[in-house]
């Protein structure tokens, strides 16, 4: 099958033969016309040019050699995008470059703004657990404002893909294990960067990325392959994908990793088949960095040629920093290996995107140094930063009342070697550090600890924690202190991109030190920082709390306190289940039934089991807790039975029972007991986050349809079969409160 590339190139060219081009609306009209126009102006080699994205890393640098022969490069017409070139200064200069070109027609500007340009939002994971829908989309939002003043069109994110695999340090930038809720907050994040209409000048476009199944990289190690059932990749990996498509989303990166084989980046049953001919993507698919190249490396391309050819036809439209299409795909054109007509339509894309930004209007209308300076210095983006980390910080476990902290205590030490850390609050993936100007956990807990607290801070070991050196010195604080806040975890830079672990415990000795804490009878408020779950049974089993603060950003540290001290009230539920111990990777509450389930973990005898650890997580998908209580009671349903193309609504009660108000996220359960395929035995298909005072309830109600009860059957086809189905509701994937079932008619 060497030259099976070849088949799907005259497929594809006979598919846009067939009229696949854009077409719709008025405006989408004048868009397609003008493109038309210049598209027939244009020569092979500026079509490529169109299709070479680089990365301007250098131009903040001298002016060497290489910077000298891409401001050529870009004169001549032979760019189209760059990458990691931002501020109002340097994309002015560039675009100026562009300007210069026989066709003048502008660059696209993109950079990673994954959870805020200069004020820091928390890591997406971090903020998944929010649940809150309309905070997301505020965050992308703000970012969006902050990043189009500087001259940023266009951002790779949100990234999408399902996470189970805790290892893989890339489950920071994602929404975690779950489908549905990754779909949800995919599309979200896509409203928030690009607002209601592409071409705002406060919105960017939004990627969504990693088309597709990087996630699910064997053994967690980043840029690995990826062997998938159709099945599990449309029943759970394609679906955030479809969700951000249906919000807008204008571009879609793909992947460094091969599926079943074949490198994503030539996938045309992905992109062609799939994006652009199912789906119907009009916008353009952008390659991950360098990943047309490294299709020479996977012994999948002979050469950059041949990798041009075999990415474009597959359906990649852009190249990020391989120059793979501006070294060969002209040639390949000549050689009648490629049919322009596929070159004409990713053209087409990049093109349609420029005018709709506006920018063949005003080349700068991005680049606006007042817009600038406004957006960066909008107070309200700190307050946002602050309520929405608040919002992110999951209480893991709190007994003997241990949280909040009594305001007016004589003395809190605050241990570890996150204490003071300001840098790490912001984690990975940051667009620069403004670390300087962070308040960090010990000035947080300073602020709000209140005049007559006395606050101590001693480090016991830095974030390696290699050796017990300082361990005397924390002990020494925290034996005389009322409390102690430990704060332990991972620095900023060991997850995300090529930050897989092999062992995800807490780093070194930390957990020793919360032993030494507990040796010398004090049992400390544990604060954990990191990009995903860890691992740490000893704490998770003899602290008395726990707060999961992922990284929570430019104010995280004082979202923390507020969250220590009760003036927030956590409710945060995790996005992904939190395992006991490293052999239960990867892990995820959808699990299927098997024919040996453990039903009570004392006869695992036979069962699918382990003998030496129980099968559930250490944290539970969808866990968090309050500093109240909410009862769910009364569970109703508008009817016991619905014909396929009928509703119906099941309600219930929530009622805060406890002192203080909060915030719960409720969450509605299904599983299809008897199917065609096996079907897991919970799937999350609905959830609301509910603020109640104390004393207060509500009534909460979901609709559920044909859509709530479908799957993919063995044909792949969306079905839902007649039958019975039973509804659950709980507080977490694991804590369900109420239950009932339904029925499925013939018809
Ligand atoms: C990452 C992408 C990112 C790109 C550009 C790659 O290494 O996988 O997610 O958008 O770099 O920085």
């Amino acid at each position: 099958m060497k030259h099976g590339w070849r088949l799907a190139a005259a497929a594809a060219a006979a598919a846009l033969a067939l009229g696949a081009g854009p077409a719709g609306a008025a405006e989408a009209g004048d868009v397609a016309q003008r493109v038309e126009a210049l598209l027939r102006q244009m020569t092979l080699e500026e079509k490529v040019g169109q299709l070479n994205q680089l990365s301007g890393k250098e131009f903040t640098g001298p002016a060497t050699d290489k910077v000298r022969s891409m401001e050529t490069e870009i004169r001549s017409g032979r760019v189209g995008s760059m990458l990691n070139i931002k501020g109002v200064p340097d994309t002015r200069r560039l675009q100026a470059l562009a300007l210069q070109s026989r066709l003048k027609i502008p660059l696209l500007f993109g950079l990673d703004v994954i959870h805020g340009y200069q004020t820091v939002f928390p890591v997406p994971l971090g903020e998944s657990a929010s649940w809150d829908m309309e905070e997301i989309e505020e965050s992308s939002r703000i970012a969006a404002r902050e990043a189009a003043g500087s001259g940023i069109h266009w951002t790779f994110a949100p990234m999408v893909d399902v996470g189970r695999d805790p290892r893989w340090g890339r489950v920071m930038e994602g929404a975690g294990e779950d489908s549905y809720l990754g779909a949800r907050i995919a599309a979200a994040r896509v409203r928030g960067f690009q607002g209601k209409q592409l071409g705002g000048v406060e919105s960017v476009m939004a990627t969504a990325k990693h088309f597709a199944t990087y996630g699910a990289a064997i053994a967690g190690r980043d840029y690995n392959a990826v062997d998938m059932s159709e099945h599990l990749l449309h029943e759970t990996y394609l679906p955030p994908f479809k969700a951000a498509l249906d919000a807008g989303a204008a571009t879609f990166m793909n992947a460094f990793n091969t599926l079943n084989g074949i490198p994503a980046t030539a996938h045309s049953g992905l992109q062609r088949d799939i994006l652009k001919g199912a789906w119907g993507f009009k916008g353009f698919v952008v390659s991950d960095w360098g990943s047309v190249r490294e299709m020479v490396v996977h012994g999948y391309a002979a050469d950059l040629p041949d990798a041009a050819a075999k990415a474009l036809v597959a359906g990649s439209d852009m190249d990020m920093e391989s120059n793979a299409y501006s070294t060969g795909l002209a040639a390949q054109v000549r050689a009648g290996k490629v049919p322009e007509a596929l070159v004409d339509d990713a053209v087409r894309r990049v093109l349609a995107k420029k005018f709709e930004l506006g920018l063949f209007d005003d080349p700068y209308r991005f680049s606006n140094a007042e817009r600038e300076r406004a957006a960066l210095n909008d107070p309200r983006h700190r307050q946002a930063a602050r309520r929405i980390a608040g919002k992110s910080i999951v209480l893991l476990k709190n007994e003997k009342a241990a949280l909040p902290l009594r305001r007016g205590l004589g003395s809190i030490a605050v241990i570890g070697p996150l204490a003071d850390a300001r840098r790490d609050l912001e984690g990975g993936w940051i667009v620069k550090s403004d670390a300087a100007n962070l308040a960090s956990l010990v000035d947080a807990v300073r602020e709000q600890a209140g005049p007559g607290t006395r606050v101590t801070y001693a480090p016991g070991c830095d974030v390696a924690c290699r050796d017990d050196r300082g361990f005397k010195a924390a002990l020494d604080a925290a034996s005389a202190a009322d409390a102690v806040v430990l704060a332990v975890g991972e620095s900023w830079d060991m997850s995300g991109e090529a930050k897989s672990r092999a062992d995800i415990g807490l780093p070194g000795r930390q957990s020793e030190l919360f032993d030494a804490l507990r040796a010398i009878g004090k049992t400390p408020v544990v604060v954990m920082m990191a990009g995903r779950p860890m691992t740490f049974e000893n704490v998770a089993e003899q602290a008395d709390a726990i707060l999961y603060a992922w990284f929570a950003g430019s104010e995280g540290a004082r979202a923390i306190a507020d969250v220590l001290f009760g003036a927030v009230n956590p409710s945060a539920k995790l996005p992904m289940s939190f395992p006991r111990n490293l052999g239960q990777v990867p892990i995820s509450y959808q699990q299927y039934e098997t024919g040996r389930p453990v039903r009570d973990e004392k006869n695992i005898v036979y069962k699918s089991a382990y003998i030496d650890s129980p099968n559930t997580p250490r944290y539970a998908f969808g866990h968090g807790l309050s500093y109240t209580r909410f009862a769910y009671r009364d569970l109703r349903l508008s009817a016991s039975a619905m014909a396929p193309n009928g509703k119906l609504t099941l309600s219930f009660t929530l009622a805060n029972t406890g002192k203080v108000a909060g915030a719960e996220v409720v969450q509605l359960y299904l599983r299809d007991p008897l199917a065609s395929v096996v079907r897991p035995v919970k799937e999350l298909k609905g959830f609301q986050r509910i603020e109640l005072q104390p004393g207060q309830q509500k009534t909460v109600s979901f609709s559920i349809d044909r859509d709530t009860l479908a799957f993919h059957n063995r044909k792949l086809e969306w079905v839902a079969e007649p039958g019975k189905f039973e509804l659950m509701v709980g507080s977490a994937s694991d804590d369900i409160r109420l239950r009932d079932s339904i029925t499925l008619t013939e018809r």
